[in-house]
């Protein structure tokens, strides 16, 4: 046991009898140091040149995104305060089909817009007997009770009639009361 005692020593004590000696001596470290000539990061980097993201993106040409905008339609609104505005005028417009009623005279107070159990869209609609989107579900009620033409999906006023429709739904508390 102290026979291993005795060697540990002697490992360290000659571990710190090297540095002191080696301080006499020229340090490499005190040195300029010599690698920092060779040091292939200080030089220009080579592959700067090279690097073919540093050139002109040569698909930025062909993103369809990067091109100018495609019209579904000939009218185009990109105010949402306006479209809602729009949207609000046509809910409330009794000329919007033939049978002088506007959809408010039945939606009014959220009436008939089966909130409570409102899903999302498609849902099925019992008016209708089928599975219905929101766009389907205005046309049928343009054509249906409103008696009027259907609005066209890609419409500034079917886009309106959604946009109110969202906003009118959000206002709706299921503690309202039902008339
Ligand atoms: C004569 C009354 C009447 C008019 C006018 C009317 N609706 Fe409706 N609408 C209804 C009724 C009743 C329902 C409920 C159908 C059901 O629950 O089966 C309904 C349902 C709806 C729904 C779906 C509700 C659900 O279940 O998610 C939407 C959306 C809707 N109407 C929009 C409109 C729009 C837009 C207009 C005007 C273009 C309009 N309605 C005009 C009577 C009317």
């Amino acid at each position: 046991m102290s026979r291993i005692w005795l060697s540990l020593f002697m490992v360290f004590a000659v571990m710190a009898a090297v540095p002191a000696s080696a301080e006499k001596g020229a340090n490499p470290c005190g040195m300029k140091n010599p690698c920092a000539m060779k040091n292939p990061c200080g030089m220009k980097n080579p592959c700067g040149m090279k690097n073919p993201c540093g050139m002109k993106n040569p698909c930025g040409a062909k993103n369809p995104c990067a091109q100018a905008p495609k019209p579904i339609r000939k009218e185009h609104i990109t105010d949402y305060a306006k479209l809602l505005k729009k949207g609000e005028a046509l809910w409330n417009d009794t000329k919007l089909g033939t049978s002088g009623m506007a959809c408010m005279s039945c939606h009014a107070d959220h009436e008939n817009l089966n909130l409570d159990t409102m899903k999302g869209w498609p849902h099925h609609v019992k008016m209708t007997g089928d599975i219905v989107t929101l766009d389907q579900m205005i046309n049928f009620c343009m054509i249906n009770p409103m008696e009027g033409k259907p609005l066209d999906p890609n419409s500034v006023a079917m886009t309106a009639m959604n946009a109110y429709y969202h906003e009118y739904a959000k206002a709706y508390k299921p503690s309202m009361p039902k008339k």
